[in-house]
């Protein structure tokens, strides 16, 4: 990972993965400019997917969301450059990556001071052909093997002791070989120690919230998921070497 550093900014990126213009990668217009904007995807904000020189990729301005995010909307309070939002997401993703978790590679992540807050942006992979799992499931059902592989990214995350806060199936992609690929990991983090007794906690507590969200989807836009049948199928590829 290299730095770039300025007294309004910094930017960490992978120069691996980014040869040049890596200040003004973080700028939508930049890419609108040359026309290498390939589509965009709405979350909390816009993700711009974007065909840089090496690989195409994810653009994301870190928004808030909830009630607060509407009063402020992308500024965070200022601590340090390596407690920053996209710092701390860049890392997360660098060990994830290492440790084998279908991620995103992180590509190029900054932090803008602005007064006593900052803004964040980070530049990621772009996982080619994927959609997310309530896209899918509105469509079509899933081999039980497929939910199998879920449940072993999962374990995986897990074994890499990575605290996934917002594990939902918004977060789960696949792409065309059904590969699964898990994102977002704003505000994730890594747990301290393997020996801590709360292992067992934030990993069922991940598990829940999954658990809630596939059933959340399903009263919402009906997808199609088979509850205990397709709930088991993805246990038992999360517990398989056990
Ligand atoms: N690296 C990526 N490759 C492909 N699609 C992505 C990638 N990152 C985000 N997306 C798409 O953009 C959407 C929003 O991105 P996400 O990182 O989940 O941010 P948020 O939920 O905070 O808005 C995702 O649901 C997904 O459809
Ligand atoms: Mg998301």
């Amino acid at each position: 990972m290299k730095t770039l550093k300025s007294y309004k900014h910094v930017i960490w990126f992978d120069e691996t993965l980014i040869d040049h213009c890596v200040e003004q990668a973080f700028d939508p217009d930049y890419w609108h400019a040359q026309n290498k904007v390939l589509g965009s995807a709405e979350g909390r904000g816009t993700t711009w997917f974007v065909q840089t020189d090496i690989l195409p990729a994810a653009l994301r301005h870190y928004k808030r969301g909830g009630l607060f995010g509407k009063l402020i909307k992308d500024h965070y309070w200022f601590i340090q450059w390596h407690k920053t939002r996209s710092f701390e997401e860049f890392q997360l993703l660098q060990h994830l990556v290492k440790a084998g978790v279908n991620v995103p590679k992180p590509i190029a992540a900054r932090a803008v001071k602005r007064t006593l807050c900052y803004q964040a942006d980070i530049l990621t992979q772009k996982i080619e052909g994927a959609q997310d799992l309530v896209t899918i499931l509105q469509s079509r059902t899933l081999e039980p093997e497929v939910y199998q592989s879920i449940g072993v990214q999962i374990r995986q995350l897990h074994d890499a002791n990575v605290n996934h806060t917002d594990l939902n199936i918004h977060n789960i992609l696949l792409d065309r070989d059904n590969k699964v690929w898990l994102i977002d990991f704003d505000k994730c983090y890594r747990e301290r120690s393997e020996m801590e007794i709360n292992q067992v906690g934030w990993k069922k507590s991940n598990l829940d919230r999954l658990l809630r969200s596939f059933y959340k989807e399903k009263r919402k836009v009906s997808i199609k998921w088979g509850e205990h049948r397709d709930w088991e199928m993805l246990l038992s590829g999360y517990n398989k070497n056990l």
